[in-house]
């Protein structure tokens, strides 16, 4: 049996070398803490399992799903934008389900890459950006995102040939892994360099509904223009605890969401219908409250971890948004060398910056998505191990 040479162009997934380590831990008998993968912790909202309930006792929804979505799903979706953000969609041609961001974001790059092109990358950034480029044949290429830029692509550094040759310019604001929201005037800077090289911008809006400190994300798509040359994928994994349900949508330009509708009709059959009519119980105006309350308790997550890692010497600066905390390695460490230690020191997980990319190396991320007793617990063991640890260091 041998695997497609594509298939050899990708590293394993970060995460599932993560769950390797922590499962032998977990045998040898030992307490591992996991603040590695964001994975909410808390249940996805009554108002959607109820909806899910009553929509899955429905014969009308067991047969296969239209990969275009149920008309109450993307009227749902149309009105969560008109009321959140302030866009307007038509329905019924810019309004598409996703089987998640995850997925949605690796087909276009199928949908829109061809040999040779390039899908413009954050670095550090979501690992599909990269990989999915590559298992399409084409080719990622990185954009540093720096603490002094605020975490904003550098886009009048992208050399000439990389500008040709790029078809896709992925986004993601708040930002995972950084934390960062969308600096000031780059969503602008992103249409006017998508209508200069004739690429597509695709907004990964994942951590829109989850910020802090009376921060309110927006949409790409409220951007003049942005319609024209640009999409952006929404998901209610992260917002709405519901990672585990495969729930998002992708919204803007027309003529994007035809080729990703034409790639999808060959490669799934779409969502259950009962998800869908659950996901506008979740968009609805009474599931607002819901991604609010959610927002509240990671901030005080937040705080949590960010003043414990002050304590023990780590300059961190507090996320604006997003369920991690993207924080300094201390001197003497590699991002890989530290996460190793905080793992052997005091058997938590963190994720080394280096996983996201060339520029992630000299940081490391801590997701908030464990419940507060056990975040406590593994606050206390990086402040007594790795405070001793550093004070041993010093
Ligand atoms: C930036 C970003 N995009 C997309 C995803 C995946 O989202 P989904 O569960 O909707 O596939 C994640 C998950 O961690 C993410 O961090």
């Amino acid at each position: 049996m041998q695997p497609s040479e594509r298939l050899s162009r990708i590293p394993p997934y970060l995460f599932a070398e993560l769950e390797r380590k922590i499962a032998d831990k977990r045998a040898q008998g030992i307490d591992v803490i996991s603040l590695g993968i964001g994975d909410p912790d808390t249940p996805t909202p009554a108002l959607v399992t109820e909806a899910l309930a009553e929509a899955a006792a429905d014969p009308g929804t067991h047969r296969y799903p239209s990969n275009r979505g149920r008309p109450e799903l993307r009227e749902a979706v149309a009105g969560f934008y008109e009321r959140r953000f302030g866009v307007a969609l038509d329905p019924a041609t810019e309004v598409i389900p996703a089987l998640g961001a995850k997925e949605c974001i690796f087909n276009l790059n199928l949908a829109f890459l061809d040999p040779g092109d390039i899908a413009l990358a954050a670095d550090p950034g979501y690992p599909v950006y990269t990989g999915g480029p590559l298992l399409a044949g084409g080719e990622p290429f990185l954009m540093p995102l720096k603490p002094e830029r605020a975490f904003a692509p550098d886009l009048a550094a992208i050399p000439a040939d990389a500008r040709e040759r790029a078809r896709l310019l992925y986004l993601n604001y708040p930002n995972n892994p950084t934390g960062a929201v969308v600096p000031d005037g780059l969503f602008e800077q992103a249409v006017a360099f998508a209508r200069a090289h004739d690429l597509l911008v695709v907004h990964d809006a994942s951590y829109t509904e989850t910020t802090f400190d009376g921060y309110v994300a927006p949409s790409f798509l409220a951007t003049p223009g942005a319609k024209e040359v640009g999409v952006e994928v929404f998901s209610l994994s992260k917002g709405y605890n519901m990672t585990g349900w495969r729930a998002a949508a992708i919204v803007g330009n027309a003529e994007a969401l035809e080729a990703y509708w034409r790639l999808k009709t060959n490669i799934d059959s779409g969502m259950f219908e009962a998800v869908q009519l659950a996901t506008v119980a979740a968009l609805s105006p009474a599931g607002d409250a819901a991604a609010r309350e959610m927002s509240g308790l990671y901030q005080r997550r937040r705080d949590l971890v960010c003043d414990a890692l002050r304590e023990i010497g780590v300059a961190v600066t507090p996320p604006g948004g997003t369920i991690y905390v993207w924080a300094p390695v201390p001197a003497g460490h590699t991002s890989t060398s530290y996460c190793e230690m905080v793992l052997e020191e005091s058997a938590v997980v963190i994720s080394p910056g280096g996983a996201y990319g060339p520029n992630g190396e000299g940081f490391f991320r801590i997701s908030l998505t464990i419940d507060d007793d056990r975040l406590r617990e593994a606050v206390e063991r990086l402040r007594t191990s790795l405070g001793a640890a550093e004070g041993r260091a010093a």
